[in-house]
């Protein structure tokens, strides 16, 4: 039996929102939402036979995992060895392509690229065995949930216990306009529980319902400035929801609001623009049409900006 296995699996950004969770210990959501895959933002797992334990994977960006978040990792890991009846004992390193402190979030990444590791390696254990991305992706679920989305590209939709590819139209660029690096005070685990405690979580998961379909239909139709307008009331909905939280709690700082406020005015003046997103962090996330990155330069000038013009150069 060969003595590692390598995978990677891309992140994902949502524009609409998972945001609280209907059965905590299997994050069920409460809402669908709809993501696009980030192609060029990755994790690379390598299980290599060895003593059990976390270590970083060498020739990346060097990444250092909490004590929480190296246990939290080992535990999706002896789950899967689990589900698929992986014998021995492996060490598992895992890295990022982009900055680990840039203050993106990696777990969608590294939950897919650790699913899709133990995957090759039970198949070079079991060679019969074939399982579906559909059924990896709802087992990379009970390790973090938006990981599920990560299974697909460059479309998905996840609702309850499934994900699955949605044909919208792309590709896409993305960039993040770096607002502020460094670890968040409040992890997403405990935002998903901590929302349930606002005032506006009343009506949160029919408002998130219907903007679904109003997104899906105005990316399809084409209808850029609607898709705008939606993504942008979806954010602020997410972000209201930690604000008006019990206690109250928020990721936006001063740089955040001088980048919106830009955005803003650039969509007020030209009547066109990127989409813009923003997940449990202080970073703006943008998408663009292949037709605008010749135009970002100018919008995007003077800003610390992570690029990844995906599918599109
Ligand atoms: O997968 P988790 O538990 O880290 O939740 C992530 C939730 C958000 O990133 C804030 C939104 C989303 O849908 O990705």
């Amino acid at each position: 039996m060969a003595l590692h296995v390598e995978a990677s699996a891309p992140s994902n950004i949502a524009l609409i929102k998972y945001m609280g969770k209907t059965k905590t210990a299997s994050n069920t959501p409460a809402n669908a939402s709809l993501s696009y895959t980030l192609e060029h933002l990755r994790t690379f797992v390598r299980l290599e036979r060895g003593p059990a334990g976390w270590q970083p994977l060498e020739g990346y960006d060097v990444l250092q995992l909490s004590e929480h978040g190296r246990t939290k990792f080992l535990a999706h890991f002896a789950r899967l060895k689990g589900a698929w009846k992986i014998e021995g004992e492996f060490t598992v390193r895992s890295a990022n392509n982009f900055p680990s402190d840039c203050g993106l979030a990696s777990s969608a990444s590294s939950f897919a690229a650790l699913t899709e590791a133990a995957y090759a390696l039970a198949r070079k254990q079991h060679p019969e065995l074939e399982v579906s991305a559909a059924v990896r992706a709802r087992l990379s679920r009970l390790g973090s949930g938006s990981s599920c989305r990560s299974f697909f590209t460059p479309w998905a939709l996840w609702r309850g216990e499934t994900a699955e590819p949605v044909n919208l139209p792309g590709p896409l660029a993305h960039a993040v306009v770096l607002c502020e690096a460094g670890k968040k005070d409040v992890s997403s685990s405990e935002a998903h529980r901590r929302v349930t405690s606002s005032a506006l979580f009343t009506g949160r998961v029919a408002r998130a319902e219907a903007r679904l379909e109003q997104l899906t239909r105005a990316l399809r139709e084409n209808d850029w400035r609607e898709a705008f307008e939606l993504c942008w009331s979806e954010f602020w909905d997410m972000h209201a929801l930690f604000e008006t939280s019990r206690p109250s709690f928020g990721y936006m700082n001063a740089g955040t609001l001088a980048v919106l406020a830009r955005l803003r005015s650039i969509w007020q003046r030209d009547g066109d623009g990127p989409l813009v997103t923003m997940d449990a962090g202080p970073n703006v996330h943008l998408l663009l049409r292949e037709d605008q990155i010749a135009r970002a330069a100018e919008w995007l000038d003077g800003l610390s900006v992570l690029k990844s013009w995906g599918g599109a150069k």
